[in-house]
């Protein structure tokens, strides 16, 4: 009679066991949902910005107080203190602009400036999208030291040329953004921030692939993505060209 209690005991458990599974899987599902949900897709200012139709002049306008810290050019400092915004793509940049104003990257000595006080409505953000994403890029960004640049491009064809492209131009439809050509030292820290959970934006299969890296294995990789040269069209012709548009 035990041995009966107790076998029925098992079989119960064994379907409980089933149950937490299934809700575990459940649970896993949505986990994977809500953070698909935070890297893109419920931010409505961003939809809204994505549909409206650019006015270049206004984005000149308002990309005058940009300046100061991106530069006129759009190119920020090759110390990667400021990063280069310039030929990023549309949507890219459209994104950044809406998880910022919406928290979902922080960005405090941003911040002020972008709010819809000092800016404007989901308008501004598309008409600086615009602006900012024709700019020709910089001819010198800045660039890591060159000594482990065999291990960053192993690194790079193994985990990253998946999204950000054959040679890092990334993909507008896709909202991966543009890294070819980006300063070394502004990359260094977002990608740091992206293996530590800090930047709230970041895409979670990224943070996956980049969860074992070492710290020589980030400086590697980082490196030889700052020395992809974008395609030439997008370039400005010299170091000293500067933007017409602030004569
Ligand atoms: C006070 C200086 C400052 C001003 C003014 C400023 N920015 Fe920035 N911006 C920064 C800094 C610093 C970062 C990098 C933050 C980080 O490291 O995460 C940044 C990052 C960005 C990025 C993200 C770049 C990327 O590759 O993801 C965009 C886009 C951007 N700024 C656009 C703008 C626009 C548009 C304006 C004007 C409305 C503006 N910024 C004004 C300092 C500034
Ligand atoms: C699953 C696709 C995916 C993979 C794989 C991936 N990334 Fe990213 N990465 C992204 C997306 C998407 C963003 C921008 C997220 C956002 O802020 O909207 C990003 C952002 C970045 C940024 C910050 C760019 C900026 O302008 O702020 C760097 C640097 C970067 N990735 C480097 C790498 C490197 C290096 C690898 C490989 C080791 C890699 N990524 C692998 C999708 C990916």
């Amino acid at each position: 009679m035990a041995a009966l209690f107790y076998r029925h005991f098992e079989v119960l458990m064994e379907k409980k066991g089933l149950m937490v599974k299934g809700l575990a899987f459940i649970w896993g599902l949505a986990a994977a949902g809500a953070a698909w949900a935070e890297w893109n897709g419920l931010n409505a200012e961003q939809e809204l910005a994505l549909k409206l139709k650019p006015d270049y002049n206004r984005g000149l306008e308002l990309y005058r107080i940009c300046a100061k810290c991106h530069n006129k050019q759009g190119w920020g400092r090759r110390d990667g203190s400021y990063p280069q915004i310039s030929g990023q793509h549309f949507n890219v940049l459209v994104k950044q602009l809406a998880d910022m104003r919406a928290n979902n990257r922080e960005n405090p000595s941003m911040q002020h400036f972008i709010m819809p006080e000092a800016l404007g409505d989901a308008q501004a953000l598309t008409d600086l999208s615009a602006y900012i994403s024709q700019l020709p890029m910089t001819p010198a960004n800045g660039k890591g030291s060159g000594k482990d640049l065999e291990l960053g491009q192993e690194l790079y064809m193994d985990k990253c040329i998946g999204c950000h492209g054959d040679n890092g131009e990334g993909d507008n439809e896709k909202f991966y953004p543009r890294i070819q050509g980006q300063h070394y030292r502004y990359m260094l820290r977002q990608f740091n921030w992206i293996k530590a959970g800090e930047r709230l934006n970041a895409h979670p299969d990224m943070v996956i692939r980049i969860e074992h890296f070492s710290m020589r294995d980030a400086k590697a990789v980082v490196d030889y993505i700052s020395r992809l040269k974008p395609p030439k069209e997008l370039v400005a012709p010299s170091r000293k060209w500067r933007n017409p548009d602030f004569d």
